[in-house]
C-alpha cells in the first residue's frame, strides 16, 4: 500500500494556536500543507515520527526582529530555530537593508543589522529576490524602514523631510509594498528619525494604509513622555488608516516605573476605534546602541559590542570606567561605536504587558552583537517556561497563541499560526514540562532546553539541538498573503 502522507507526527498534546486547549492527534503532512489532525491510521505516513508526551504547535512567529541580514548571513537561524521560531518578521524600528545605497557613512543605528556593504539592494524587490535566491531556513515577512528611507532621500537627517524629499521618500515606500513588503516601521527615537515630525511619518503611513499593510513604531518616547508618544502613533495610524503595531512596549527609566497602568489602558481605548497591536520581550533589560542618555536611565548596563574596544563586550560600563579611571561619560566615548544591554524596566511593568491578552511575542533579539542580549536566544522558552509554567501569568495555550495566530492575523500571515488542515506546515514539538530559556546576561547565546523538532513548510529545519541543513524558508510578499486571504475568504 502506498502511503497516504508525506508525514505523521504520532501521539502529541496538539496546540492549535487559537487558545484552546491541547488535545491528542495526529498531525499528518503533505509536502508542505498540514492535510489532517486526527487519529491517523499507523502506516499511512512515508515518514512517522512519534511524539508521545509532547506538545505539537504551530511554529512561533518572531513578531519583532533585526534578521533582515542574518537571514542571508546565518540562514540557518540557529538563535530563532532553536527556540521553535518558523517566520521572522524583519525591517523594524525604523531600520531595514532596503531600499537603500548609501552614499555616506551609515549612521547608528542602521549598523545594527549590517555594516555599509551589506547595504547593497536598489529596490525592496532586489532584497527579496536575494532571499529567494539563497533561502533561509525560515520564513520572513519584511517592513520598510523610515529611516532608512530618510538615509536614502535626505543629506541631513537633522530637520524635518522638504516637500520633494518627502515625495521622494513615499515613491520608494510604495514600490517596496509593490515589491511585496508587509508595511513601514519607524524609529522616532533614534538620531536619524528625531527630527521626522509626526506629519511626515503620517504621509509615510498613509501610503501603507493605501496597500492594506501596517505600520509599527519604535516610539518616539518610552520614558518619561510615553503616554504622549502613544498618542502620536495612534494619531499617525489613524490619519494614515493603517494597522498600528507598538513595537516592543516598555516603559523605561526608574522615574517612570509602574506607569504601564496608564499605558495598557490608552492602547486598549485605542484599540476599540481602529486596529492596534503590540508586542513585548519578556526581559526587564533592553538593549540597543549606546547612548549617554539611556546610560542615565538604568541601574546598570552592560555592553553588547564595541568598534573603539572590541575587547569590552560582554562586560559592565560602571566597571570599565573604573578601571580606566575614567567617567562613564568618557567611556562612553572611548567604546562608541557600541551597543549596549539596559537594564531599566520594572519586572511588574514586564508582567502587565505580557499578561494584556493582545501582547504578541516578539524578540528584538540583534543577531550580529558580539555579547548579545539573551532574548535573541530564549525569548520564546522563556515566555513558554518561565512566565507560563513556572510563574502562572497564563496557560500554556494562551502563550502559544500570543506567538502564533495573534501576529499571524496581525501582520497578515495567511495559512500560518494555527495548525489546520490545509494550513502551512510551520511546526514545533517541545516538552512543556523542560522547555527553559537557557541564554542569560552572562552567557547570552546558550540555546533553549526543550525544543525537539521544528518544521518549517513539511521540512525538519531544527532537530536534536541542531539545525537540519534544510533551508526551506519564504520571502513572504504582501501581494501573495492577500491573495492567498482573499482566496480563503471567497471558498
Ligand atoms: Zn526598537
Ligand atoms: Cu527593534
Amino acid at each position: 500500500m502506498a502511503a497516504k502522507y508525506d508525514l505523521v507526527i504520532r501521539n502529541g498534546r496538539v496546540i492549535d494556536g487559537s487558545g484552546a486547549p491541547a488535545e491528542e492527534a495526529d498531525v499528518a503532512i503533505i509536502e508542505d500543507r498540514i492535510v489532517a489532525i486526527d487519529r491517523i491510521p499507523a502506516g499511512s505516513g512515508e515518514r512517522e515520527l512519534d511524539v508521545s508526551g509532547k506538545v505539537v504547535a504551530p511554529g512561533f512567529i518572531d513578531a519583532h526582529t533585526h534578521d533582515d541580514l542574518a537571514l542571508m548571513v546565518m540562514p540557518e537561524m540557529p538563535p530563532k530555530a532553536s527556540q521553535g521560531v518558523t517566520t521572522v518578521v524583519t525591517g523594524n524600528c525604523g531600520i531595514s537593508l532596503a531600499p537603500l545605497l548609501p552614499e555616506r557613512p551609515l549612521p547608528p543605528p542602521l549598523d545594527l543589522i549590517g555594516n555599509a556593504d551589506w547595504y547593497k539592494f536598489a529596490s525592496f524587490g532586489d532584497y527579496l529576490d536575494a532571499l529567494d535566491e539563497s533561502p533561509a531556513a525560515l520564513n520572513s515577512a519584511a517592513l520598510v524602514g523610515h529611516s532608512t528611507l530618510r538615509v536614502g532621500a535626505m543629506t541631513e537627517l537633522d530637520r524635518p523631510a522638504t516637500y520633494e524629499e518627502l515625495s521622494v521618500m513615499r515613491d520608494r515606500l510604495r514600490a517596496a509594498l509593490d515589491d511585496g513588503a508587509i508595511g513601514l516601521s519607524s524609529g522616532t527615537f533614534y538620531p536619524p528619525a528625531a527630527a521626522a515630525p509626526t506629519e511626515e511619518v503620517a504621509a509615510l503611513a498613509e501610503i501603507a494604509g493605501e496597500a492594506d499593510g501596517i505600520y509599527a513604531t519604535h516610539m518616539r518616547d518610552e520614558t518619561v513622555r510615553v503616554v504622549e508618544s502613544i498618542a502620536e502613533s495612534v494619531e499617525i495610524a489613524k490619519s494614515g488608516g493603517v494597522a498600528l503595531i507598538i513595537s516592543h512596549h516598555k516603559v523605561a527609566g526608574r522615574a517612570n516605573h509602574g506607569r504601564t497602568t496608564e499605558t495598557l489602558p490608552l492602547i486598549l481605548e485605542a484599540m476599540e476605534k481602529q486596529s492596534v497591536g503590540l508586542d513585548v520581550y519578556p526581559y526587564v533589560a533592553s538593549s540597543s546602541i549606546l547612548q549617554a542618555a539611556r546610560v542615565t536611565e538604568s541601574e546598570r548596563v552592560l555592553i553588547a559590542w564595541s568598534r573603539g574596544e572590541p575587547e569590552m563586550a560582554g562586560r559592565d560600563l560602571g566597571e570599565i570606567a573604573r578601571d580606566w579611571g575614567i567617567t562613564e561619560a568618557q567611556a562612553i566615548e572611548r567604546l562608541n561605536p557600541a551597543g549596549a544591554v539596559y537594564f531599566m524596566m520594572d519586572e511588574e511593568d514586564v508582567r502587565r504587558i505580557l499578561q494584556c491578552p493582545h501582547a504578541m511575542i516578539g524578540s528584538d533579539g540583534l543577531p550580529h552583537d558580539l555579547h548579545p542580549h539573551p532574548r535573541l536566544w530564549g525569548t520564546f522558552p522563556r515566555v513558554l517556561g518561565h512566565y507560563a509554567r513556572d510563574v502562572g501569568l497564563f496557560s500554556l495555550e494562551e502563550a502559544v497563541r500570543r506567538m502564533t495566530s495573534l501576529p499571524a492575523e496581525r501582520f497578515g500571515l495567511t495559512g500560518r499560526g494555527r495548525l489546520s488542515p490545509g494550513a502551512h506546515a510551520d511546526i514545533v514539538v517541545f516538552d512543556a514540562d523542560t522547555i527553559e530559556d537557557r541564554a542569560t546576561f552572562e552567557e547570552p547565546t546558550t540555546p533553549a532546553a526543550g525544543i525537539d523538532l521544528v518544521l518549517v513548510n513539511g521540512r525538519l529545519v531544527w532537530r536534536d539541538g541542531a539545525p537540519t541543513g534544510a533551508r526551506p524558508g519564504r520571502a513572504l510578499r504582501r501581494q501573495t498573503l492577500q491573495d492567498e486571504r482573499d482566496r480563503a475568504i471567497s471558498h
